[in-house]
């Protein structure tokens, strides 16, 4: 960051202090950033302690669907009670039926307060009914913090094609048990399940941890025809493709239906609730139900607030013209930069979907992982650093992605159309 105040650098000694690295996420710690102490958000937008505003793309990496502290869903958690812990609640129920009416793939749910409590559980349920070992996760894909999955993300070009745990502490029975493949190669998924017990394919449909790589044309249906074909469990992390892309998740969109789908992130526009369901025959697995025997508890699962947060926010989904607004927006954004690039003769891949957008430095396609090893990892980090002083904030991490949400306008895409510019030539001359 450039020069920032005693404030500033004292609030930022103080978390470091107490707090390893100064963050309470390892993906808050971003390089440039040190010391970035966010006071507020509304809406677009949120506030530093240096007192600038940024228009936020980056949105917390997705929750804020309807924008930063939505009147509608925050009024809900202030008039809801604090935790029961016994029996169900109202809006437990009345969330659960809702959730089943929207998702194709869902008979019956869970409320957990994570995507990696809904991932962990998903796979131990998988496992569970399958009786096998393996699971099948794609190279560029993230699903959570937790052992089986913790791995292959952001992986740099020589661990392509081998392990990349994201940690240490891993056993390595459990690194072993977790195969990665390459992602719209359903072949490659094909051999592992002929050569491995697999309980469970997971993935995300759009992998959006690295941007927006879409599912090329019946990647997904060869995968459900795959993994019943091998009676192994097919399971669609929807935690960021879910409610934001639609009621229904991306699997509405695609039409494939997954055994098993999770839900979080845009569920309660930022308050902190996941979901898993799926078949009944497989949800009632769970020791929810008694002598089942998937173990299941949480402290918080549906909490009151929270699950009250996540009603309010499927209403205003439903009752305003939210998607059609955000996948507008994306859209202008999209069409806008893919001409701003070509008139700066600059080489570049704009994706994205509905209101997700991100631009790759590199020559095109982009069908999978091995493919973005090719972009311009200081060019997309660079012009970020840029755009924030234009007043508009897309996380300058390599392969992250933007995010709109109904609180963004037209004039917020024309404004990062002309910040983008003028962040992208001074990078430039900068490089030069
Ligand atoms: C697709 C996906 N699944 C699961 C998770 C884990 O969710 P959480 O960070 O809430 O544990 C994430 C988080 O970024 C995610 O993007």
């Amino acid at each position: 960051m450039s020069a920032v105040s005693s404030d500033t650098k004292s609030l930022a000694a103080r978390a470091t202090a107490v707090i390893p690295g100064g963050v309470n996420s390892g993906q808050r710690r971003v390089p440039g950033l040190e010391g970035l102490v966010v006071t507020a958000t509304s809406g677009s937008t949120f506030t530093d302690s240096e007192g600038h505003t940024y228009t936020d793309y980056h949105s917390a990496f997705g929750p804020p669907l309807l924008g930063h502290n939505d009147p509608d869903v925050d009024g809900a958690v202030v008039n809801a009670s604090s935790l029961t812990g016994v029996g169900v609640t109202r809006v437990e129920i009345e969330l659960a039926e809702r959730l089943v009416d929207a998702v194709p793939s869902l008979e019956k749910v869970l409320l957990t307060a994570t995507g990696s409590e809904a991932t962990f559980h998903a796979l131990r349920l998988a496992r569970t009914v399958t009786g096998r070992r393996h699971v099948i996760k794609f190279q560029g894909c993230y699903h959570g913090w937790h052992d089986s999955v913790a791995m292959n993300v952001i992986s740099p070009a020589e661990r392509v094609g081998g392990k990349d745990p994201l940690s240490q502490g891993i056993l390595p029975e459990v690194l072993d048990a977790t195969i990665v493949c390459r992602f719209n190669d359903a072949d490659d998924v094909e051999r592992a399940l002929a050569e491995h017990d697999v309980a469970a394919i997971i993935l995300e449909p759009i992998p959006h941890n690295i941007g927006t790589v879409l599912p090329k044309s019946g990647f997904l249906e060869r995968l459900r025809e795959l993994a019943t074909k091998h009676g192994t469990i097919l399971i669609f992390d929807e935690v960021i493709t879910g409610f934001r892309h639609g009621l229904g998740g991306y699997q509405a969109v695609a039409g494939v239906t997954p055994d098993v789908t999770t839900l979080g992130k845009a569920m309660a526009n930022g308050w902190p609730v996941s979901a898993l369901g799926g078949k009944a025959e497989l949800m009632d697995l769970f020791s929810t139900t008694p002598g089942q025997p998937a173990f299941f508890a949480g402290t918080f699962n549906g909490h009151p607030a929270t699950t009250a947060a996540a009603l309010a926010t499927i209403d205003k989904l439903q009752r305003e013209p939210v998607h059609e607004h955000v996948f507008a927006l994306g859209e202008r954004a999209r069409t806008g930069l893919t001409a701003l690039y070509e008139r700066l003769g600059v080489r570049a891949v704009v994706s994205g979907f509905g209101s997700v957008f991100v631009t790759y430095f590199l020559e095109g396609p982009v069908e999978s992982y091995d493919d973005l090893l090719r972009n311009d990892v200081d060019f997309f980090v660079g012009y970020r650093r840029e755009l924030m002083k234009e007043g508009s904030f897309e996380l300058p991490l390599n392969l992250k992605r933007s995010h709109f949400s109904y609180a963004h306008t037209d004039e917020d895409v024309d404004r990062l159309l002309v910040g983008t510019e003028a962040a992208v030539t001074r990078y430039l001359e900068q490089a030069t």
